[in-house]
Parts: C-alpha cells; structure tokens; sequence
C-alpha cells in the first residue's frame, strides 16, 4: 500500500498517481435545472472544473487526461443544446487554449471528427497544432466519440490492410489490433471517473478500458472540485492492481 498525503493547496503526495486518467463530466443539465437555469449554463459552469481539472493534472504531472466531451450519441440532443454546445467548444478553445499552450499542456482531439463544421474543425487543427511539441500533460478531448465507432474504425483499417495484402489475418492479436484504437500511444487508462451519479460507461474507451479502475461521484460536474478530485487520486492509490493475479501474488512482488 503507498503512502499518500495531501498538503494544504491540494496536490497529492503518492507513488502511486495514475498515468492516465479519463472523465465522463456528467451532471451540467441537472446542475443548471437546480438553479432555475437553462442546461447551457450547466455547460459553462461546465468548462470552469475542466479548467481547473486540468491545472490540477498538470500541478500533479499526471501524463494524460482524456475527457469526453460530446459522444456519438449526443447529437440525439435537441437541436439547440447541439448548438450550443458547438459554440461552447469553439469559444472554450479560443479562450483557454493560451492558458493551456503557456501551462505546457499537449492538445488532442479524439473522435470522429467529420461531422463537425469547417470552422470548429479549423480550430482543433490550429490548436493540435500549436500544442503539438509541448511536454506536459497531454490532454485528449473526445469529441462525436464512441467506443464501437473508435473498435469498428480499427476493424475497417485492418480489414482493408488484408485486402490490400499488406496483413494476414494470423497476424492479427490483442497487441496490433490496439494498435488501430484511439490513444494507443498512451499507457492505458488507469483511472474512470464518472460525476453526476450514474454507474456506467456510456460506450467511452471500451476497448481501452479492460483494466482501468473505476469510480463514481455523485457530485455533478459543476460542483466536482479540487477535494473530490484528490479524493478520486486517494481512492486510487489505495486500489490494489491485479491484471488477473492473485492478491498474494501482487503483495509477494512488492507492488500491493
Ligand atoms: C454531460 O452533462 C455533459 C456534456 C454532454 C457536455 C460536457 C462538456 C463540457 C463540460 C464542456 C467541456 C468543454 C471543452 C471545451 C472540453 P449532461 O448534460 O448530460 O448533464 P445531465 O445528465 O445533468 O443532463
């Protein structure tokens, strides 16, 4: 078991930090219709623990954070919260992504990313761009993301490989098939986080998730601070990691 403390501004002490940590951000609607709100002020409330979510991910070192912000399901939303969204994302990137860029931060976008217009797909360009030889945490942004779209896209890349000849079907394993996924270029995630109360993944990282740690908060998005993250990171820590051993087995190994 490490040893994990927390000092006075918040950031955890721990050998045992995750790598790679992934968040389904769950609650802005609720969060906004408890205050008489419409669900779009949820949103912007939203973006304000992202911000800070991620300044603590940088302030912690950890490597990767991966959020979803729109799945491939969400465009069954009504018309106006899609909107809404899509200029939330648009101001959100012009607005934080000198802060990010100045914070060491590496931008990416993970998703099918076709749907969206010329000039949100512009700004993700830019801002991957710009982002692209920064050495801090590396932020993946899922955006019109799904689990079974990010396995069928690898399915189709490896089935046109056979038939052009470059690849035999023998060849195919858990290892080159993961190659083919999102986000193979990072460890695999460690630790899920999911506010707003629900249990479940909702067809996030289902591929990349085999192994990853789960935990649920019932706070709502808006309302997930610097404490509730912390929480999150002790929680972790104390996580016994087994990849299918046995407990003894991790605890003879040193790693328990
Ligand atoms: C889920 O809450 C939240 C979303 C679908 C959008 C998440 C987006 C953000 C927090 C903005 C992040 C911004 C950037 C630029 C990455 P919900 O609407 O499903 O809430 P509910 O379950 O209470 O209705």
């Amino acid at each position: 078991m490490s040893v994990t403390s927390i000092d006075r501004a918040g950031t955890v002490a721990t050998n045992e930090l995750p790598h790679h940590v992934v968040i389904v951000m769950d609650g802005n609607g609720r969060w906004a219709k408890k205050r008489l709100l419409p669900r779009t002020a949820g949103h912007h409330a939203g973006v304000k623990t992202t911000r800070k979510i991620v300044e603590q991910c940088v302030e912690n070192k950890i490597r990767a954070l991966t959020i979803f912000a729109f799945s491939s399901e969400n465009w069954k939303r009504p018309e106006q919260e899609v909107s809404s969204l899509m200029e939330l994302f648009m101001s959100a990137l012009q607005t934080e992504v000198k802060s990010l860029h100045e914070q060491q931060v590496r931008v990416r976008f993970v998703g099918d990313l076709s749907a969206f217009s010329h000039r949100l797909q512009d700004k993700i360009t830019q801002t991957m761009m710009l982002t692209e030889n920064n050495t801090g945490l590396q932020l993946n942004i899922a955006v019109n993301y799904g689990g079974r779209w990010d396995i069928t896209q690898a399915c189709k890349i490896i089935a046109e490989k056979i038939e052009s000849g470059k690849l035999r079907s023998d060849q195919i394993d858990a290892q080159m098939f993961n190659e083919h996924v999102c986000l193979s270029e990072l460890p695999e995630p460690d630790l899920f986080i999911r506010t707003g109360g629900e249990q479940r993944i909702s067809n996030f990282l289902i591929w990349q998730m085999a192994y990853t740690e789960l935990y649920f908060s019932d706070l709502l998005w808006p309302d997930f601070d610097r404490q509730a993250f912390n929480d999150a990171l002790v929680w972790f820590a104390g996580r016994q990691r087994r990849f299918g051993k046995t407990g003894e087995q991790i605890e003879q190994s040193g790693h328990g």
